[in-house]
């Protein structure tokens, strides 16, 4: 027996086989089109299908009424226009072999009233929510009626639409989980105060749901462990709650989630990243399973099989949620099948999918995940095999690198330090962010498997480059720190110099942050956790704005544990040396009065400026003068500029060598114009 056979066996469900037990739970990609699931959103959960998923559950937070804000772009299931569109998503899935559940909710608070329809927000009773920022009205009589039937009316469509069950969203205080949770719930009529009350609520949603779709339809209930909030239930009142439930006869299975949505550090929690530990609330879905007498299902922060195996095995739960982990690769199972452990690309927490859904793609490291309709995630082999140069071995050209190798391709990857990876490796160098490595690694160990010739310690040259007579040439060089243009620059270091080690840290360091994103808040923590008296000073509103939800609860966190005194809206416009000190001048974004702070250190974080000498000198060389066609880029067809027909190759700049921006889309611009050649 491999110790994965027991994850990968059928378990049967109520009158459901499941054929392994494996899934991913409900999740608001961000993909709907007009509150539709469209082709994008199908294609997506069928790539997790054929990738030998078990049961793959759509619709994070899908709405069953317009009162329910589209918060993150969700699914809306308050109306029968999404019949033939579910019916497409079952198909899709079915024929695959997986099942297919929706996950149903009210949002009631958790969104912003200037949405849609302009409807009232609703909940147990009048309070805000911090995350979303928005109050409530309190439900009243004819609102409950309208939102439980509304749920039976969405569960019933998710039957008609041929899904195999549907999921209530009772957690994250959602409307359902509001009313369980004594911090949301002050009513003092039959629906609040003692835990009887605060459950009636949802009891009656299941029992009209119930009632609605009869018994050989799934229904599944997703609930929280432990609030994780003061005042909020806790371990044990939420495992009285799942019993409860769980008694009821009401429902197939629950979903063991934690925390709260109202606030950040809940969000935070109810998302672990990187930052936290593998499995980090599994004892709590553990403690349900002891308990409570139907299956018991459990997403988070499990990443790698052998963790997803022994949470199986070791009798913690029935069935195992690899959910970012099928964000980063649909294909998890179907390569444990085929035994190609090294082959799966691990998600590494880095939140990217919850911190920008809806912008596009979702994972950071593979950028076929919800562009599926475009961007196929195993390429087939191309017509011809071409000579291809790729300069660069930072995630845009091992991307480049690893997808031309994959087409049938003849790669050369040029990389002028001893190491593959580029800006990545100082991001890891960052405290708690060490997975990062893994999105090189995987890159690494796949450009090798496929046979790239790696040349590390060798500067991709003008002459190196057309000495290899290539048909195509990816300028993958990166970006160079910008350097700052006021008096006393010179004085100052980057943030780059500082995360590589290449200058040693101060003692008492002044961080200047123009960009934002998590390099300079990075650059911070690393200085903060290793003893510096540190202050971080940004001309933004506040610190690290433009790092998501998520992942700026970690950061900050740790500069407030770490004593980092954090100045927005004031820029620095000047340093200069005073005796032993370096004096820092900073201006008030707002007023303009000026302030100076004494420092050893000044360190400055203002993104970079493309890398662009190799990619002039090669340009006159080329077909294309190194232009892309747009439109073909953007309708899937071959680059086919010819704008010097002299020219011997085509080139293409990709990553931050084209302009500053990040990890997903320095991959993804390889993968979208490797993808036809
Ligand atoms: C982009 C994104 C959106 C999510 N939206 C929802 C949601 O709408 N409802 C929900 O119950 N969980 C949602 N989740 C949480 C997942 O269901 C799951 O609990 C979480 O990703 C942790 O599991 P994992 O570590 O296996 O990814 C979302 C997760 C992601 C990545
Ligand atoms: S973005 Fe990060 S957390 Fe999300 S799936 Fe990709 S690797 Fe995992």
């Amino acid at each position: 027996m491999s110790s994965f056979d027991t994850l990968l066996s059928p378990y049967r469900l109520k009158h459901l086989l499941l054929r392994n037990r494996v899934l991913s739970t409900g999740h608001a990609s961000g993909l709907a089109e007009n509150g539709m699931p469209g082709e994008t959103y199908q294609y997506y959960h069928e790539e997790k299908a054929k990738g030998g998923i078990g049961l793959t559950i759509f619709g994070g937070s899908s709405s069953v009424a317009p009162d329910s804000p589209l918060a993150f772009n969700q699914i809306d299931l308050s109306h029968d226009r999404v019949l033939p569109y579910l019916e497409r998503m079952s198909d899709r899935v079915h024929r695959h072999g997986a099942a297919i559940f929706c996950q149903i909710t009210h949002l009631g608070r958790r969104g912003n009233w200037r949405n849609e329809h302009w409807l009232p927000m609703v909940g147990p009773s009048a309070s805000r929510e911090i995350a979303h920022r928005s109050f409530a009205k309190e439900m009243e009589d004819f609102d409950f009626r309208r939102i439980i039937k509304a749920f039976a009316d969405a569960a019933e469509r998710g039957r008609k639409g041929g899904l195999d069950g549907i999921e209530v969203m009772a957690a994250a205080h959602h409307l359902i989980d509001s009313f369980l949770s004594p911090v949301v719930n002050h009513r003092t009529d039959s629906y609040g105060g003692s835990l009887e009350n605060r459950m009636r609520f949802g009891l009656e949603v299941l029992g009209a749901i119930r009632e609605r779709v009869g018994n050989d339809f799934i229904v599944g209930l997703r609930l929280s462990g432990d609030e994780l909030i003061e005042g909020g239930l806790d371990a044990s009142e939420c495992l009285k709650v799942a019993s409860l439930f769980g008694q009821s006869g009401l429902i197939d299975y629950l979903s063991i989630y934690q925390a709260h949505g109202d606030t950040f550090a809940g969000l935070a929690a109810m998302l672990p990243d990187m930052t936290f530990p593998p499995a980090a609330f599994l004892y709590l879905a553990s403690a349900v399973k002891a308990e409570v007498d139907i299956p018991i299902i459990h997403a988070s922060a499990i990443r790698d099989v052998t963790t997803a195996s022994r949470a199986i095995e070791d009798g913690h739960i029935d069935l195992v949620a690899m959910t970012r982990a099928h964000i980063a690769d649909p294909h998890i199972v179907r390569k444990l099948q085929d035994n190609r452990l090294d082959d799966i690309r691990q998600c590494v927490g880095a939140n990217y999918c919850v911190d920008h859904a809806g912008q596009g793609g979702l994972c950071i490291q593979n950028a076929a995940t919800g562009r599926e309709k475009h961007l196929p995630h195993i390429l087939s082999k191309a017509p011809h095999s071409r000579r291809i140069v790729v300069a660069g071995g930072g995630p845009g050209g091992l991307e480049a690198a690893r997808a031309a190798a994959e087409r049938g391709h003849r790669v050369t990857l040029f990389e002028s330090s001893a190491v593959l990876g580029g800006q990545v490796n100082l991001a890891k160098t960052v405290p708690q962010r060490e997975s990062m490595s893994g999105i090189v690694r995987w890159l690494e160990h796949q450009v090798r498997k496929k046979g790239v010739e790696i040349r590390l310690n060798t500067p991709a040259t003008p002459d190196a480059v057309l000495a290899e007579n290539p048909d195509f040439v990816f300028v993958a060089t990166g970006g160079i720190p910008h350097r700052p243009t006021f008096t006393g620059a010179d004085l100052t270091v980057s943030s780059w110099s500082i995360l590589s080690g290449e200058v040693q840290a101060g003692s008492n360091v002044l961080v200047y942050d123009e960009v934002g994103l998590p390099t300079g808040i990075g650059c911070v923590d690393f200085l903060a956790s290793r003893g510096c008296t540190v202050e971080m000073v940004t001309a933004d509103r506040m610190v690290a704005e433009e790092v998501g939800a998520t992942l700026h609860v970690g950061y900050v966190r740790n500069l407030y544990k770490n004593n980092v005194i954090m100045s927005p809206n004031m820029q620095l416009v000047g340093a200069y040396q005073e005796g032993n000190a370096l004096i820092a001048v900073l201006r008030n974004a707002y007023t303009g009065s000026e302030e100076e702070r004494s420092v050893d250190q000044i360190v400055h974080e203002l993104g970079t400026s493309p890398d662009q000498s190799l990619y002039r000198a090669l340009r006159p060389y080329s077909s294309n003068l190194g232009e892309v066609d747009y439109e073909a880029l953007i309708d899937d067809r071959v680059q086919n500029v010819r704008t010097n027909p002299d020219g011997a190759f085509a080139l293409f700049r990709i990553g931050d060598a084209l302009f500053s921006r990040n990890i997903h889309a320095a991959i993804y611009d390889a993968g979208r114009l490797v993808k036809d050649i």
